[in-house]
Formats: structure tokens, sequence, C-alpha cells
């Protein structure tokens, strides 16, 4: 009885190990302890430049919780509340008792960032109202939107955040070394995900990071950011690790839902991380909760671009 779940982690993580992260660096190691799925922060793969304070390294560490939570529930466990110690997620387990449940597991597998040009599709407030009702907590709320205004200062943040991100060399640098080829590297953003015409994509690693088109880059985001139908916000009550691992878990449940209704998305976490570009949009918001997360959705390509995964034994701590 007390191996079920050393017996099952490499079906559980080939399930959790879709889990969408920052840069794809996936700064995450599980561990299986008795009857505990420990999940640990991997020291090796966090963003000195682009993520200083590590926000979105445990927002990136709640979205695997969650994403394990949904692959215990696939395959027929029990699972308690996730719990924090120190920087360390624990997941108490049960032995199989219930039906597998597919519900979230399709959504899973066919997420993906997509970075186009988006063009308009309705996003009705009913479709607001279906993701904001997603996530009930008093830490962390889930609010969407498809206001003009909010979604045009969302973009015009995004692109002045981005041209200061982009000023700093060690950022660009950091960011560069997680582009990759293709999505058979197992981590990293492959350069056909980034959006660019062919040609120009074997060029945009180099031209990146020279930053002698930050500008243009900066504008093409603001772009994409403009062509949103609807942006999703994460807020939450405070801004600590807890607060962003559950900002993590409620995050993938929005991405889930997102595929589900059958729209497009892309995150950026540019006007999370630069100064304080977030209250701007706190106030259109009305809220007193911080902002730790943005997804915006509309009508993008119809063709999946994955980006490469860990393996469930590359996720194992030894
Ligand atoms: C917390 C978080 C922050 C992210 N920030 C950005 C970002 O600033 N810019 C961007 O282009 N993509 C961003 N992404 C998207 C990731 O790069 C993407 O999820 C990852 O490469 C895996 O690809 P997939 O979503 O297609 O599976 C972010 C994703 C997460 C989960």
């Amino acid at each position: 009885m007390s191996d079920y779940l050393s017996e099952s982690i490499n079906d559980i993580l080939s399930i959790s190990r879709l889990a969408p992260s920052v840069h794809n660096s996936q700064p995450w190691k599980v561990k299986v302890q008795g009857e505990n799925m420990v999940i640990l922060l991997d020291g090796d793969r966090l963003l000195t430049h682009g993520d200083p304070a590590g926000r979105q390294a445990f927002i990136s560490l709640g979205i695997f919780t969650e994403a394990c939570l949904i692959a215990l529930e696939h395959l027929g466990f029990k699972a308690g509340a996730p719990r924090m110690e120190n920087e360390t997620v624990i997941i108490k387990t049960a032995p199989k008792s219930g039906a597998p449940a597919d519900e979230d597991i399709e959504a899973l597998r066919q997420r993906f960032t997509d970075r186009s040009v988006y063009k308009k599709t309705a996003f009705s407030p009913a479709d607001a109202a279906r993701l904001n009702t997603l996530w009930h907590s008093k830490n962390i709320q889930i609010r969407s939107t498809g206001d003009r205004p909010i979604i045009e200062r969302c973009a015009q943040l995004t692109r002045q955040a981005l041209l200061l991100a982009f000023s700093n060399p060690a950022f660009r640098q950091e960011l560069t070394e997680f582009f990759s080829s293709s999505a058979k590297v197992p981590y990293g953003i492959p350069l056909s995900t980034l959006g660019a015409p062919r040609l120009k994509s074997l060029f945009v690693k180099r031209l990146i990071n020279s930053g002698v088109n930050r500008r243009q880059e900066a504008q093409a985001e603001y772009e994409r950011w403009m062509s949103a139908s609807g942006l999703v916000f994460v807020l939450a009550a405070g801004d600590s690790k807890p607060y962003w691992v559950e900002s993590g878990r409620a995050y993938l449940r929005a991405s889930l839902e997102v595929q589900k209704m059958g729209l497009s998305q892309a995150t950026s976490a540019a006007i999370v991380e630069a100064a304080d570009f977030h209250e701007d949009i706190e106030k259109l918001l009305k809220t007193d909760k911080r902002i730790q997360a943005v997804i915006r959705v509309g009508r993008g390509q119809s063709k999946r671009r994955p980006s490469g995964r860990f393996t469930p034994a590359e996720l194992l701590a030894t």
C-alpha cells in the first residue's frame, strides 16, 4: 500500500509535465515520500534577471501543482489540498478509489501559447463569468474582461515594460538562452513559436540578444495585446510565495478553461514584473488585489505549436 505512489509516479508525471511555465523553464522537481508527492523548486532553472523576486518561478510551481492534482484525479487517486512547507509543496494522496476523470486532460494536452496577432472574436460577459467563477478562495480571484480601454492600457503598458526589460543586456542574454531550435529540446521556447517569419526566426536569437530591434519587438507585442478580445487576470490578496503558488494554480484552471472555450491564449509577465505598472491596471479593475498573471485571449492560428517538456524521469529528484 505504501508503494502505490512510487509505482504510479511515472503515469502521474507524464500528464503533469505538460504544465506551462515562465520561459518553459519547468523549475520543478518531484520526490515521492510514502503517500506524499513532494514538489520542489529546481534552483538550477531560476531566472536571475527575468524573475529576480522569484514570483514567476513560484507561479509556475503552482501551475505544476495543479497539473499534478489533475493527473492524480485522472488516474483515480485521491489528493488532499496542497500545503506549503518553506519552498516546497506537499500533496498528500490516497490509493486509487475513484473512477478516472478525463475532463481536464484533453485541455492540458491541447493548450499551447499562441503568440500570433489574434482576429476579432466574441468574448461576452457570460464568457468572462465562466472564467471568473472557476476559482473560489479569499486570497485569489480570477477576473476577466473584454473592456477595450483596459485591453488598450494593458497593451501600452506591456510595450513600455518590454522596452524597459529589453534595455537590460543581462535580461536579453538570459531570455535568448531559453530560445531553442525545436520542440524536441525538452525546455525553453522554440523559435517557431515566436511568430516571426521563418527566415527572420533564424536571426531572432541574435537580433533580440543585440537589442538593436527592441523598439520593433515591443511594438509587435503591443499589437499582439491590442488584438486580444479578452483578458484574464489572476489577482491575489498578497504578494508572497503562498499567494504566488495559489495564483499559479488558478492560472492553470483559467488556461484550461480558455482552451475548452475554443479560444487561443498567450501570457506576458511584463506588466506583472515591471516596477509598479500593475497598479495602473488594478485601478482600472477597481481592485485592491495585486495582479499576478495576465492571459490574453482571442482567435489565433489553428496550427498548434507545442514546446518541449522534460520526461518524467528527468523530473524526479535524486
Ligand atoms: C508564469 C508564466 C509567465 C509567462 N510569461 C511569458 C512572457 O512574458 N512572454 C511570453 O511570450 N510568454 C510567456 N509565458 C508563456 C511560456 O513561455 C509558455 O507557457 C512556455 O514556453 C510553454 O509553452 P506552451 O504554453 O505553449 O506549452 C509565460 C508562461 C507562464 C506560465
